[in-house]
């Protein structure tokens, strides 16, 4: 008899990749909608669920789950922030993530928007197909000799930077967890004043914790050179967002490009196109010609969906036949 896996935030692009490979030993319910505690319901008697980014999976999500038998929680992401790690463990739920699942996939979109950003692509773009070829307004500038800061220098921030210098740029790097393997890859390192205060381009690629929440705050800002570039594909919440809105007016900031946002659990990944959205702060900042926003994308590449998938199931086999589990979150 196959074991019910319950795939929750089940895009159809997720949903073709997992049923392609999915061995016979598990049958997959796909649910559209993110797990949170209403949702939780929905995974009654399925052992193992699996989740994403931005569902809620907080202690009473858990204790649903738990009560229903399940038993592994395979979140398709890296990220597990929105996991109750404590409760998990409380209930008896296992959880795995899939740890860098192509950084490549990450770090090539963070230097896209960057690219995007200083040559005003977006603009260029829709200028060229009204039949407009004027360059008023459209004046760039070199990446070439420019000093470049990078915040989190993990495998995501490791690859951003050593592109950065291939562009000629002077890469630092603030990680207080791996100054020594940063060195020892080539890449200089400083404290995290020195990357603010020196950089004209700034990327974040820490992880989302009590200690990096609004890590990009105003009093940070105010360190930064005037007309800054900042590049966050992390996570949201590492920008206090009113106060980057207020530095973008004052052009403290003189560019921003952004995959994730604080409040995007009610956005991304759904078309909202005919809807009235709600947050203001959002639709200010996509008003702002120096402004680029995605949603969410930078994992999105058929390589990452492809080792997602895999990983995924090598977990969730791991599991099945009590082997340790490789990828688990503790
Ligand atoms: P990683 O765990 O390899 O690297 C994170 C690095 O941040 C580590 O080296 C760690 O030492 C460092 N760090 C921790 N606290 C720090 C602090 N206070 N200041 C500076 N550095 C700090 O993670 P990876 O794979 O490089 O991912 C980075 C982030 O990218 C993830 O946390 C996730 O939030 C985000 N991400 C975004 C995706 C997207 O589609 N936009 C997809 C995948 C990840």
């Amino acid at each position: 008899m196959s074991v019910s896996v319950a795939v929750f935030s089940a895009k159809p692009y997720d949903q073709r990749f997992l049923q392609a490979t999915v061995p016979d030993s598990l049958s997959l319910s796909f649910y559209d909608m993110p797990l949170n505690h209403v949702s939780a319901l929905m995974a009654a008697d399925s052992p193992i669920v699996s989740a994403f980014v931005n569902d809620e999976i907080d202690a009473k999500t858990l204790q649903i789950l738990a009560e229903n038998g399940t038993r592994l929680l395979a979140l398709r992401c890296a990220g597990t922030n929105q996991v109750d790690l404590t409760a998990a463990k409380t209930f008896g739920i296992r959880v795995v993530n899939v740890p860098a699942y192509s950084p490549y996939a990450v770090a090539e979109h963070t230097i896209a928007l960057m690219l995007s950003l200083s040559r005003h692509l977006p603009r260029a773009y829709n200028r060229v197909r009204d039949g407009n070829f004027s360059l008023d307004g459209l004046l760039g500038f070199d990446f070439h000799g420019k000093q470049a800061g990078v915040i989190g220098g993990g495998h995501i921030g490791e690859l951003v930077a050593h592109r950065l210098k291939a562009f000629g740029c002077e890469v630092k790097v603030y990680d207080p967890y791996r100054q020594q393997a940063l060195n020892d890859a080539g890449l200089a390192t400083a404290d995290l004043d020195t990357v603010l205060q020196e950089s004209n381009i700034i990327s974040l690629h820490c992880p989302l914790t009590e200690e990096t929440r609004h890590l990009i705050d105003s009093a940070a800002i105010q360190k930064m050179r005037q007309g800054v570039m900042l590049i966050n594909t992390s996570r949201g919440g590492l920008l206090d967002t009113a106060a980057v809105l207020e530095a973008i007016k004052s052009h403290q900031i003189g560019y921003l490009g952004i995959d994730v946002y604080e409040q995007e659990g009610s956005l991304f990944f759904e078309d909202h196109s005919a809807d009235i959205i709600q947050d203001d702060v959002f639709q200010r900042l996509l008003m702002f010609p120096n402004v680029m926003v995605t949603g969410h994308q930078g994992y999105f590449t058929r390589e990452a969906l492809q080792h997602i998938t895999d990983t995924t199931f090598e977990s969730i086999d791991d599991f099945l036949h009590q082997r340790p589990l490789k990828h688990q979150v503790v």
